[in-house]
């Protein structure tokens, strides 16, 4: 099955039931059961119900793994894959993760005695001086968010196995329409459903795929355990997005080529950072490891007031926190989505005050491009 079928004829597309076409939402919390234990696979809806097991199917197929998990966001499915792991353990991570996974981190798992590490993963070496006998996983986020460097997954998950240690990545940026991260190697598949999944900016949810039936086991009692399940109606609306998501994303790579060439000959733009471009550090790799660029474009315009006056004059481009939606969105990384890591931090990551984001969405590309030309006069 080819990609764009997958995402509407993968997982379990049509109720078996009643032969809906679209899958029911199965607003219910529990289930009628003939005998004690006598059910038919589902009892109550934090352990499993119907549409949420029809969206973890589809994520499950989509991303070629054993089994997949719905949470209520992506915050929570990634604090479910870290209660993998024990007290005293260690996990690597990329330097520039998104700011809430660097929060969950440093200021919740740390008091739950998980310990990490914050690397530029895309050199190896940094990942193989950090191993301590201690460490349990690496956690990459590829392409990384703002920044948009690149991490070899099938280098990095070959050293994890060397060391018997789990490769998990976020897969949100790119999701398995263009990056496979399991075939590659990894372990475990995260996602912020909210952003490309959905694609609409109108459900917060999160999805973990993993790629071996202990895994399945292990995941499935901590979400059963600690609860931070995705509702039906989320599940449904997740559905919904995702089977439209191969036709976003072609036509979203078509405006971000566009778009970057146009940010490239500006001259008010210290600096484009896209992995699509030939002067990318990472490009090779970028265009072996996914089969396209994404809609994530960061530019540099020199400092804080001058991205001031670009969010207040953009008329298409919503200034707004998230990404990968149908809309355009627009955002200054250091006072936003990243705000959480500190500023000596930021500094370090190269993280600027004038370091401005875009998610370039489903719009005509030329009224975008209009829209930016204006702004940055
Ligand atoms: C790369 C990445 N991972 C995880 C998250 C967290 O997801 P959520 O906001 O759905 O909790 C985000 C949110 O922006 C993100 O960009």
């Amino acid at each position: 099955m080819k990609r764009k079928t997958k995402l509407i004829h993968g997982g379990i597309s049509e109720d078996p039931a009643t032969g809906a076409v679209s899958f029911p939402i199965y607003q219910v919390s529990t289930y009628k059961q003939e005998g004690v234990g006598g059910h038919k696979g589902f009892e109550y809806s934090r352990t499993g119900n119907p549409t949420r097991n029809a969206l973890e199917e589809l994520i499950k197929d989509l991303e070629g793994g054993t089994a997949g998990f719905a949470f209520g966001s992506g915050m929570a499915a990634m604090t479910a894959v870290m209660l993998l792991f024990n007290s005293g353990d260690h996990v690597i991570l990329t330097d520039d993760v998104y700011g809430g996974s660097y929060r969950v981190m440093t200021k919740v798992l740390n008091r739950l005695g998980i310990d990490s590490t914050f690397v530029d993963t895309t050199n190896l070496e940094n990942i193989k001086s950090e191993i301590r006998p201690n460490t349990k996983a690496i956690h990459l986020e590829t392409p990384t968010n703002p920044l948009l460097k690149i991490t070899d997954i099938e280098a990095v998950g070959k050293l994890a196995k060397e060391h018997n240690l789990l490769t998990i990545v976020d897969n949100t940026f790119s999701t398995p329409y263009w990056q496979n991260p399991i075939e590659l190697g990894a372990d475990i598949v995260l996602h912020s459903a909210t952003k490309y999944l959905g694609g609409h900016s109108d459900v917060v949810a999160g999805l973990a795929v993993v790629n071996s039936e202990r895994l399945a086991e292990e995941l499935h009692f901590i979400q059963n355990s600690t609860g931070g399940i995705l509702g039906p109606q989320d599940s449904w609306l997740l559905i919904r997005g995702m089977r439209t998501l191969g036709i976003r994303l072609e036509e979203m790579e078509n405006n971000t080529a566009a778009i970057v060439g146009f940010l490239q000959g500006h001259s008010s733009i210290k600096k484009v950072f896209y992995p699509g471009l030939e002067t990318h550090p990472n490009h090779e790799l970028a265009k072996r490891q996914a089969r396209g660029f994404g809609g994530m474009v960061s530019f540099d315009v020199g400092s804080a007031e001058n991205a001031d006056k670009l969010l207040s004059k953009v008329k298409y481009f919503t200034l707004a926190e998230s990404l990968g939606a149908v809309e355009s969105l627009i955002s200054v990384p250091a006072r936003m989505t990243h705000a959480s890591i500190p500023a000596e931090r930021r500094a370090e990551l190269g993280i600027t005050d004038g370091l401005v984001r875009i998610s370039v969405g489903l719009e005509d590309v030329e009224d975008l491009i209009e829209d930016l030309t204006q702004a940055l006069e």
